[in-house]
């Protein structure tokens, strides 16, 4: 296969971390005979600095152009970086929601995996890491408080800020589905995830996503509210498959799940459209306070690679490798700082890259 991945390293660790999963994927290429052309890009912070806006329209043309995209991260830090001093709309996170919204990215997979190496790294107590865990969270991507109208006005000399959680029954609708066919090819259960004794938007939530359940007789679903599942998942998260749910609780809560794996620097994740398209990034930040140190765990983005494989490209048996081999690496008893734990060899960003390809 000759594919076509527009590259968009970003910002703090961004580059470090794409950079090895930009080396796994060539090694993927070599064993199995593909060829991974990539075009890099601009966007976030960098952007900011080299064309004073996070998100060009022609890095959105040329991400629309590839067959997916490999993202980094994107921002610095909010208290001192320059760039958090620029109108909200010329910051670096600007450039993120617009790509998403552009490419029309609606459905977010986050899979949270506690791997058997790793329980000593998870922070919950023993007999909960002991049970493991194996979630994805589907989080709708493009609507809610991210995207409704917002401003920040003085009205009658106080100073107000609105922002608008808006959901139209066919954006529930289709994420639903998403989560719903991905149960298919799981566990088959599906948590759906909301703030129903309170807001309008998660009672539509709910009768919609009842309405795409009947669909699918095979897989059983509960709805949940989420300060529940916040608490649900510290208590007992191996009761989770897939848990559906809106832009703002997907981000909290799939941050709350990567911690529970170990580390952010574990939580790969996809962006999918309605084609065969997608962005994949890791689920952790910029970090930018180790950012250019060469401590970055690259992992995340490492399987984020793998899920552009399995997604967009269809090759699943590339995508095991991948998974695999960074497995392996952990049973070999490599950790990166963030995983590391007593009796484990500690290695930098660039030699996990390293021993993971060599793995493929
Ligand atoms: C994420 C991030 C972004 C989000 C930020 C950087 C805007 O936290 O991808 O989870 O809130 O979606
Ligand atoms: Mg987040």
């Amino acid at each position: 296969m000759n594919a076509n991945i527009a590259v968009i390293k970003g910002d703090g660790i961004g580059p470090e971390v794409v950079t090895e999963a930009m080396k796994v994927l060539d090694a993927v290429g070599t064993k199995y005979g593909h060829t991974f052309n990539y075009e890099q890009l601009l966007m976030g912070g960098c952007s900011i600095d080299a064309y004073g806006d996070p998100l060009t329209d022609e890095t959105v043309a040329k991400a629309k152009a590839a067959d997916a995209v490999l993202l980094g991260s994107i921002g610095g830090n909010t208290s001192t970086s320059p760039w958090y001093k620029l109108p909200p709309n010329k910051r670096p996170e600007a450039g993120l929601l617009k790509i998403r919204k552009e490419l029309g990215l609606f459905a977010n997979l986050r899979p949270a995996l506690l791997y058997d190496q790793l329980k000593d790294a998870c922070p919950l107590k023993k007999e909960i890491a002991d049970r493991g865990f194996d979630m994805l969270i589907m989080r709708e991507l493009t609507g809610g408080l991210y995207f409704g109208e917002r401003k920040t006005e003085e009205i009658d000399g106080v100073m107000t800020a609105i922002d608008t959680l808006t959901y139209t029954e066919k954006e529930i609708r289709r994420i639903a589905i998403k989560a719903f066919d991905i149960a298919m090819k799981r566990r088959k259960k599906v948590t759906s995830v909301d703030k129903a004794n309170v807001l309008d938007s998660s009672r539509l939530w709910r009768k919609i996503v009842e309405e795409v359940a009947k669909d699918y007789p095979e897989v059983s679903y509960e709805h949940m509210l989420v300060d529940n599942a916040a608490m649900q998942l510290v208590k007992d998260p191996a009761q989770f498959d897939v848990v559906l749910t809106e832009n703002m609780f997907g981000d909290i809560l799939s941050d709350e799940a990567s911690m529970i794996t170990g580390s952010i620097g574990m939580l790969s994740s996809a962006s999918l459209n309605e084609t065969k398209f997608g962005l994949y990034e890791p689920s952790g930040g910029s970090a930018p306070d180790i950012a250019g140190q060469g401590i970055a765990n690259p992992i995340a983005t490492i399987l984020s690679a793998a899920m552009m494989l399995r997604f967009t490209f269809d090759l699943d048996k590339e995508a095991d490798a991948i998974e695999q081999a960074v497995k392996q690496v952990l049973v070999e008893g490599y950790r990166t700082g963030d995983i590391m734990s007593d009796g484990c060899k500690k290695v930098g960003t660039l030699k996990m890259g390293d021993l993971i390809a060599a793995r493929v």
